[in-house]
């Protein structure tokens, strides 16, 4: 059976590829604060800590992270060409996780993965928490935001999980079986209320075992 591709990109989502159009919808969807609050209360991201984020589009977590060290990669060299502009002072680089294998893991004791998997196909995915799994130890985490469809959710919710750009949103099930439990240690939490509209997600933090 032929794979659905991971991303749609029909005229409207391709507009998302731009910063500008990435930034605006994030803009009107997220309430304000919503994120920093994750990123700080249930993370306990602080100053002393530091970040590597994997698909950071245009930059958009840096400046809810107050974290010193930070590096952010993505796929999309139009997203890193912004980051960069407005933070020249921050490592930003465009390549694709999935098949990056450098040793850049090690410079952070957090690896944040924020609305990136459900742009992944499963085969991707298990590649790119492989290649996380052989490259840190069991000092770091691995912190995850991700939207989920979940049994009996608000019809809005549901809809969006549909219409987002990325093809793989999954069950809670089917997203938290990508990591196994016999190599991470795994807290788990669901999170409706991060945007305007009724939304699911789970947030994920991993250890390696
Ligand atoms: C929904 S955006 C999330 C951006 C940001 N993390 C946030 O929280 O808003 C998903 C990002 O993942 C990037 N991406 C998709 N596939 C990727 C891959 N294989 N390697 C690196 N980045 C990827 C996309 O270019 C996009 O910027």
């Amino acid at each position: 059976m032929e794979q659905k591709p991971e991303e749609k990109n029909s005229f409207l989502y391709k507009l998302l590829n731009f910063p500008f159009f990435y930034l605006l919808v994030q803009f009107l969807l997220y309430k304000k604060n919503s994120k920093s609050k994750i990123f700080e209360e249930y993370f306990g991201l602080g100053v002393n800590d530091s970040v590597l984020e994997i698909g950071c589009g245009p930059g958009i977590n840096r400046k809810l992270l107050s974290t010193v060290q930070y590096i952010g990669i993505d796929i999309n060299c139009n997203h890193i060409k912004k980051a960069s502009k407005k933070y020249p002072n921050e490592n930003f680089l465009c390549t694709d996780a999935v098949s990056f294998t450098e040793d850049i893991y090690k410079e952070s004791n957090n690896i944040l993965i924020c609305h990136l998997l459900h742009h992944l196909n499963d085969e991707n995915c298990k590649k790119l928490i492989k290649n996380i799994y052989k490259n840190i130890d069991t000092q770091q985490s691995v912190l995850l935001i991700d939207i989920i469809f979940k049994e009996n959710q608000h019809p809005i919710a549901k809809l969006l999980g549909r219409l987002d750009k990325g093809n793989y949103v999954r069950t809670d099930v089917d997203y938290l079986n990508l990591f196994d439990d016999n190599l991470f240690s795994k807290e788990v939490k669901y999170v409706n209320k991060l945007l305007r509209i009724p939304s699911n997600f789970v947030i994920t933090k991993l250890v390696k075992k």
